[in-house]
C-alpha cells in the first residue's frame, strides 16, 4: 500500500513599499522550500492577494534570473482592509482554507502589524523578513533594500552636485524615509551635504531659527568660497515641504536655490550586492526557522549573525541613526569651516 505524505505549505507575500532585494529573498525561500520538499505559494499584491486568495504556486523555475531585479515578482500593495477585524478574519480564513502552515511576510512595520493581527486568529507560523528601504526596523542592522536605496540616492545627488557646482547654486533635496532619518543621514554624509535636516537634529517648531541659520551659513559660504551648497532633507519634516524651504531661501537676493524631490527613484533599480546577499541569507533562514517550528518572529542580521527577534519588538523604532554618524557630519562641517577661514 502506498502512503502519500502530505507536504507542508509555506506562503510568502511582499507588502508595503517594495524594496530592492525582495526578489532575491523570494528566490531563496522558493529554492529552500524545493530542497526540503515544502510546497511554496506566493500571494500577489501583499495582503490583498491573501484576502482575495490571489496566489500562485512557486517553483524554482519561477525564480530563475530574478536575483538582480528590483521591485517584486509578487507585486506589493498597502492594504487598508488589514486595519479592520473583517479584513484580518478574511486573511486568516484564506490561510486556513489553503492549509498554509507558515506565512512569510517580506515588508516593513505596517506589514508586520498585519502579521500581529493575524496571530490571534490563525494557529500557523508567522515569520517576517525586513524588507523596506527605510531601515527603520529593530532586530536587524540593515533592512533589505536600504543599501540599494542609499546608493541610488548618492548617485543622483552626485549628479545634482555637478550642476549645482556649475551654477554655484543651493539645492534642497528631499529623501524618503517616512519617519526615520537613516536614509537622509547616510546619504547626506556620503554626499558631503552642507546641511542634513533630519529627525535626529531638527524639529519643525524650530524651522524659523533653522532657516535663519542656513541663510547665514550660505552667506558665509559665498564669501569664503563660491561653489554649490546641498541641503538634504528627510521627507515629512520641513513644515510645508522642501519647496517651502527652497522658496524661503530664494527670498534672499544672493541665493539661487533649486529643489529636487528624489521620490520613488530611491525604491527602484537592481539591488546592490549587500541587499542580494542579505536577502538570500534571510530567505534560507526563514525556511530553517519554519522547520524548527519558530513563529511570531522576524529574522534579521545583527553584527553579521542571523538573529530571530519577536515580531512585536521589531516595530518599536528604537534603532536610531548611529550617534557617530551624526557626529561625523558635524565634525566634517567644522573641519570644512576651519579650512575656509584659513
Ligand atoms: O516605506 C517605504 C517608503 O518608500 C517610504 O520611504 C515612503 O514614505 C513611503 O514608502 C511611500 O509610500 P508610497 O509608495 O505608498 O507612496
Amino acid at each position: 500500500m502506498t502512503q502519500t505524505i502530505k507536504r507542508k505549505t509555506v506562503a510568502v507575500l511582499t507588502s508595503g513599499g517594495d524594496a530592492p532585494g525582495m526578489n532575491a529573498a523570494i528566490r531563496s525561500i522558493v529554492l529552500a522550500c524545493h530542497h526540503h520538499q515544502i510546497n511554496c505559494i506566493g500571494f500577489y499584491h501583499g495582503y490583498n492577494g491573501l484576502i482575495n486568495q490571489e496566489f500562485t504556486q512557486l517553483t524554482p523555475n519561477d525564480v530563475i534570473n530574478i536575483i538582480q531585479r528590483g521591485g517584486t515578482i509578487l507585486k506589493s500593495a498597502r492594504c487598508p482592509e488589514m486595519l479592520s477585524i473583517d479584513g484580518v478574519k478574511q486573511a486568516a480564513n484564506s490561510l486556513i482554507k489553503l492549509k498554509v502552515d507558515a506565512l512569510i511576510v517580506i515588508g516593513g512595520d505596517g506589514s508586520f502589524n498585519g502579521m500581529l493581527a493575524i496571530k490571534d486568529l490563525w494557529p500557523g507560523q508567522l515569520i517576517g523578513l525586513p524588507g523596506t528601504i527605510d531601515n527603520d526596523l529593530d532586530g536587524t542592522d540593515y533592512t533589505i533594500g536600504f543599501s540599494t536605496a542609499i546608493n541610488t540616492a548618492i548617485e543622483a545627488i552626485d549628479k545634482i552636485r555637478d550642476t549645482a557646482d556649475a551654477f554655484d547654486r543651493v539645492f534642497v533635496i528631499e529623501l524618503m524615509g517616512r519617519h526615520s532619518g537613516h536614509i537622509a543621514f547616510n546619504v547626506g554624509v556620503a554626499c558631503g551635504a552642507e546641511q542634513i535636516i533630519s529627525f535626529e537634529n531638527f524639529s519643525p517648531e524650530h524651522a524659523d531659527a533653522k532657516l535663519e541659520a542656513i541663510i547665514q551659513d550660505i552667506k558665509r559660504h559665498q564669501v569664503n568660497h563660491s561653489h554649490s551648497y546641498l541641503i538634504v532633507v528627510a521627507e515629512n519634516l520641513w513644515p510645508g515641504g522642501v519647496l517651502t524651504l527652497s522658496n524661503a531661501l530664494k527670498q534672499e537676493q544672493t541665493i539661487d536655490s533649486g529643489t529636487c524631490i528624489l521620490g520613488h527613484i530611491q525604491r527602484g533599480g537592481s539591488p546592490v550586492a549587500k541587499d542580494r546577499i542579505l536577502a538570500t541569507k534571510l530567505g534560507i533562514a526563514a525556511i530553517d526557522a519554519f522547520l524548527k517550528g519558530q513563529t511570531d518572529i522576524m529574522l534579521g542580521e545583527l553584527k553579521s549573525e542571523i538573529i530571530a527577534t519577536a515580531l512585536q519588538d521589531t516595530i518599536k523604532h528604537k534603532k536610531l541613526v548611529a550617534e557617530d554618524l551624526v557626529s561625523a557630519h558635524e565634525n566634517i562641517l567644522a573641519l570644512q569651516a576651519q579650512h575656509k577661514q584659513s
